[in-house]
């Protein structure tokens, strides 16, 4: 059996190893931190002294107990890491479930299943706005997440309507629904690229002090991927360095078999492929946060901070049609929002709110729709299977959809 590494990270006070200023983690959470360094860095000395970042990445936010999402500590909101839409305003759920409500009419079966759940609050939104649901699945990957949306639902929901909530721990069968996926594909491993004279994948190694990156040859999908991508874009130039999402493939495969007729909505910041792998953007999309600070260095804090990549949303697009999806449009969220009565309801509530009420409604509508904050980083992929669908939201208006 190989000797156990020695795991002693650097937990910089004010800055890291690579100057960035980061808020020091306390005691607990170095501790936690370095339980999950000392299984990395055994996993690399078992492959031989490097992982791909796609491995690195998925220990980091999914190592069980560990890994950032499997542990408790809180990541959403101001206490955590990063703010999301359903945290942001209940206005979010409430479009939603007017999409829902819509196709429900269609003659799409009344039940919602929800990848990724965060704190429940998108589940509590959408079901106090269409309680006639049949019913509310949860798909999560965390095990500490799905404690906290139980402790939420239970607080902020009657019984009648928690009772009709479900977690599963893997995909349904011959689902008929609503399928809700945000900001969750940004969440799954990517493999890093680099062009460096041929392609190089980047992957980590562990030095006994802090993890470094070190290149390696790309097995043929990775490599097949990234060259498929230039072949549409051309080429890239040297030193050119971005991400590739295998998962989607596996990912929409699996929900196509899970689903006999559904309609799936992607929400999630992310670009088409001209914008993803634009000249300009030579260093990928690949963003981590920490206690709100947004920074590019993954190899810091590992089990402490978020890891995430744009999506792709062409390689989307592709994957949910090969696995037997009728892609229904790509709109910003802007568009969906207020194509599913955002500004409509938002004046019903000003109208029954005192001015102090009316401010942060006003300031919630902005943070979801303007273009500076999440209206047009954020997008919405609509796609159904086995049903036909009107969804006048998705329907683009002006080049940007
Ligand atoms: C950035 S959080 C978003 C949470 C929530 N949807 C929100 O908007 O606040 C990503 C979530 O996706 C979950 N996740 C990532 N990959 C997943 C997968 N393949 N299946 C189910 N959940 C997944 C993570 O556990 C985490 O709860």
């Amino acid at each position: 059996m190989a000797a156990k590494p020695k795991v002693t990270m650097n937990f910089p006070s004010g800055h890291d190893a690579h100057g960035l200023e980061l808020p020091p983690p306390d005691d607990d959470a170095i501790a936690h931190s370095t339980r999950l360094a000392e299984v990395i860095a055994e996993r690399i000395e078992s492959r031989g002294g490097l992982i791909g970042f796609d491995e690195y990445m998925r220990m980091s936010l999914y190592e069980p107990g560990l890994g950032y999402y499997s542990s408790a500590t809180p990541k959403f909101g101001a206490q955590g890491d990063f703010v999301t839409a359903p945290e942001i305003s209940p206005l979010f759920g409430f479009c939603i479930a007017q999409q829902a409500a819509a196709v429900i009419e269609q003659g799409c079966g009344a039940r919602v299943l929800e990848f990724g759940a965060g704190s429940g609050k998108l589940c509590a939104q959408i079901l106090s706005a269409l309680p006639g649901l049949e019913a509310y699945q949860i798909l999560d990957l965390s095990a500490g997440l799905r404690q906290r949306q139980q402790a939420l639902l239970q607080r902020e929901l009657s019984a009648e309507l928690f009772h009709k909530i479900e977690w599963l721990s893997s995909l349904p069968q011959q689902f008929d629904g609503i399928v809700l996926a945000n900001e969750v594909l940004d969440a799954m491993p990517v493999h890093i690229l680099s062009k460096q004279g041929k392609w190089c994948e980047c992957g980590v190694a562990y030095d006994g002090q802090r993890f470094g990156w070190h290149y390696f040859a790309p097995d043929a999908p990775v490599i097949d991927a990234i060259r498929s991508i230039e072949s549409r874009l051309g080429d890239f130039a040297d030193g050119y360095t971005s991400e590739v999402n295998l998962n989607y493939l596996p990912w929409f495969r699996a929900l196509a078999q899970a689903c006999k007729r559904a309609l799936v909505l992607i929400i999630d910041y992310g670009y088409e492929q001209d914008q993803y792998y634009h000249p300009g953007r030579k260093l990928g999309t690949l963003t981590c946060h920490y206690q709100h600070r947004v920074h590019n260095n993954p190899l810091v804090y590992p089990g402490l901070q978020d890891i995430t990549a744009f999506v792709d949303f062409d390689a989307c697009a592709d994957a949910a049609e090969d696995s037997g999806f009728e892609l229904s449009g790509l709109v910003n969220q802007a568009q969906f929002l207020l194509a599913n009565g955002l500004l409509e309801e938002s004046q019903r509530l000003a109208d029954e709110s005192d001015a102090m009420a009316r401010m942060t409604i006003s300031k919630q509508v902005g943070t979801l729709t303007l273009p500076q904050e999440m209206g047009e980083k954020f997008k919405v992929l609509a796609m159904q299977k086995n049903i036909a669908l009107e969804l006048p939201a998705m329907q683009r208006k002006g080049a940007h959809g």
